[in-house]
């Protein structure tokens, strides 16, 4: 048995003392007696009775064993462009201040901020301040329009939002103030405080009730981290759900500290000193976890870019990055090495760099293709890992444990469940499914440290979505398979949750910008394949009866409308009138039928059909995907 089977079966058979063992990695206010406290199940608790603070962990354990000196984060901005570095104490020192500020401001323990940057250091402050204090960061992803922010406002209720004035995209500054008030005009809910940072390519006007960074932080007094329990709130992270509502991800302090520090040495091998370079964003989970936690939790130094991999200024923006840096390991999304190999296909740029550091690439956030990956390892000569997690999950569910025991790759597999994770595939019934037969991907309770506590203030929903539909496991909302060497195979969603670019989106809220439409009876929003962003939404629209938009005209008010209400990120651009919807006799929408036919696969007809005659009149428009001439108008 090989040192991962070994590892995974005592995390399995042992959760307590095997994750007790791994809490060692974590210094404590008071340690924690037990693991595991099921006494509330299904609503399990990590470490009780332990008590310690996050940010202390993250910095000023550090400093405290003679490390301040080294580096903990590296901003390299390729937009400005900047860079800056920050050794552990510094950043301390600044983290310190931050925590003072927003002291000032009255946010206490258990109280919510917003934090609305983009890729600068200060975000990373302004999450390591709340956990100083025990407050409850909320990031919001920069490229959501306002009303999504509105929403995260309104549900987090935060006592102090803080923002910055812009963030750079390669084709426009985002003005991140216009954005911000007029979420704040459609939010029930209103901070005592909002705090800009100035960016000097564009600066905010402060004169309507906003708090100037530079005129609260410096002057700030330093506070002490504030010990928490380790089952007080760590971070609230909105993410897509089914419906449009996003569902607020809740972190607790301990086990999400003892899981990513496991983790970086069990999953990634990174350890004190190692440079480790996320290439996403603060606004999702992989920069929360692995920008911006565990890298300092671990003493390793962390890369804040902001840039994109490609034409910020070229394709050679990581490789550069790589050599001018050290950088060890690199973490990003498929879609990433895609662009790259799109406008540098014989990894050209790569060849003027020394990128002799580089001990691995890690993927994850969508499937990880075959020929991605061959192209990925050939250009790179190093091993490249896929691995597959969620939001909710926080760290790694199935991955290569490089740290543990490197496993050989087969390409299209996330390689097999991490030690602490009970994977199973089922059918719809529940039952355990053969090696080989695909079905839904359920995880047996309790999940380990480091998953979702809940939802915010959201018991209910937590249970329904995740636990009512197989008794005593989460559903994953993924599908997939185990092959006969236990290797996990993803294949997708089996819910109404599409990845583009990476960028997890709900096609309700899609669905909910185009309804809007004033000539739009009813509409449909699928994943459909696309060679750079995995996958991208594609609307089929019902006209109202008696509407006859010009095509051109609609194409381009429904791309606005999904601009205005989910943001740019949606990358909507494709759509289709359709004559009418197929759905089952109880009115369900067959999008996931819609999504086989586009994906090119040989769909089986639901035997719950309405009308199967509606289905075969749209499989040329799924396979073709163009704005069609409407063959008759409907109106439901
Ligand atoms: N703030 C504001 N707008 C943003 C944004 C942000 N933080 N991030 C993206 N956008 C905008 C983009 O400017 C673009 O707008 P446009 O339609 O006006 O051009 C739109 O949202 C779509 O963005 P994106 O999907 O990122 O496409 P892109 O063409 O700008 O870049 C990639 C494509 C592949 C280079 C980029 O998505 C990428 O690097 N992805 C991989 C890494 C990653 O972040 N993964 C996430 C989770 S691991
Ligand atoms: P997010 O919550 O944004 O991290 O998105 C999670 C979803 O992304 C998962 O439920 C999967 O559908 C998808 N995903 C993430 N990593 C992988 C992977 N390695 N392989 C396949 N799908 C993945």
């Amino acid at each position: 048995m090989g040192e991962h089977a070994r590892t995974y079966e005592r995390s399995l058979a042992d959760p307590d003392g095997f994750w007790l063992r791994a809490a060692e990695l974590i210094d404590w206010v008071d340690s924690p007696s037990r693991a595991l406290d099921d006494t509330n199940a299904p609503f399990y608790k990590w470490f009780p009775d332990g008590r310690l603070n996050t940010c202390a962990n993250a910095l000023d354990r550090h400093v405290d064993n003679g490390l301040g000196e080294r580096t903990a984060l590296i901003w390299d901005s390729a937009m400005v462009p900047a860079k800056k570095t920050f050794t552990y104490r510094e950043l301390r020192d600044e983290v310190a201040r931050v925590a003072g500020a927003l002291t000032t401001l009255g946010v206490g323990k258990g109280d919510r901020v917003i934090v609305y940057m983009p890729m600068i250091p200060e975000a990373v402050m302004t999450m390591l301040a709340c956990a100083r204090i025990g407050a409850v960061h909320s990031v919001v992803f920069g490229g959501f329009a306002p009303k999504e922010l509105a929403a995260r406002i309104e549900d987090a209720r935060p006592t102090v939002v803080v923002a910055a004035s812009c963030g750079l995209e390669p084709t426009r500054v985002v003005a991140y103030q216009p954005i911000l008030d007029e979420a704040l005009a459609m939010s029930g809910h209103q901070p005592d405080h909002t705090l800009m940072l100035q960016r000097e390519t564009l600066r905010a006007d402060l004169g309507r009730g906003y708090l100037d960074w530079d005129d609260v932080v410096p002057g700030a007094k330093p506070v002490e981290p504030v010990p928490v329990s380790a089952t007080d709130p760590l971070y609230i992270l909105y993410t897509s759900g089914t419906t449009g509502k996003p569902k607020g991800v809740l972190r607790d302090n301990g086990g999400h500290a003892v899981a990513l520090a496991w983790s970086m040495g069990a999953v990634y091998d990174i350890h004190a000193g190692d440079v480790f370079w996320t290439v996403s964003d603060v606004g999702w989970v992989v920069g929360h976890s692995y920008i911006v936690y565990a890298p300092l939790l671990v003493g390793a130094t962390t890369v804040v870019y902001e840039g994109k991999p490609v034409g910020t200024p070229d394709a050679g923006a990581l490789w550069r990055i790589v050599q001018e840096y050290g950088v060890k390991t690199i973490f990003t999304a498929p879609t990433a090495i895609r662009a790259i190999k799109k406008v540098d296909p014989k990894a050209a740029e790569l060849a003027k760099y020394d990128v002799g550091s580089l001990a691995s690439l890690f993927l994850a956030g969508e499937r990880l293709d075959p020929e991605t990956y061959q192209w990925a390892s050939a250009a790179l000569g190093v091993p490249v890992t896929d691995h597959w997690w969620q939001t909710e999950t926080g760290w790694p569910i199935a991955a290569n444990p490089r740290g543990l025991e490197p496993m050989p790759t087969k390409p299209g597999s996330a390689t097999v469940p991490v030690p602490g994770w009970d994977v199973r595939v089922v059918d719809a019934e529940g039952r355990r499914l053969e090696p080989g037969q695909e079905g839904e991907i359920v995880i047996r309770l309790p999940l380990p440290p480091g998953a979702l506590q809940t939802l915010w203030e959201d018991d209910e929903r937590f249970v329904d979505s995740y636990l009512s539909r197989y008794s005593g496991h989460y559903h994953t909302g993924d599908s997939g398979y185990f092959d006969e060497d236990g290797y996990l195979f993803v294949m997708g969603r089996t819910d109404d949750v599409i990845n583009v670019a990476g960028h997890r989106l709900s096609t309700g809220a899609i669905e909910a910008a185009l309804a809007t439409h004033p000539a739009v009876a009813e509409c449909a929003v699928i994943g459909i394949p696309d060679s750079l962003k995995g996958s991208v939404p594609f609307g089929l629209v019902v006209l109202k009866a008696g509407a006859a938009p010009d095509h051109d005209e609609l194409r381009a008010e429904l791309i606005a409308a999904v601009r205005r209400d989910v943001g740019p990120v949606a990358a909507f651009r494709e759509a289709a009138i359709v004559p009418a919807l197929p759905k089952t006799r109880s009115g369900k929408i067959l999008r996931r039928t819609m999504r086989g036919i586009a994906d090119g696969r040989d769909e089986s007809v639901p035997p719950t059909i309405e009308d199967a005659s509606v289905l075969d009149a749209l499989v040329p428009i799924l396979r073709d995907r163009t704005l069609e001439e409407p063959r008759q108008h409907t109106s439901r």
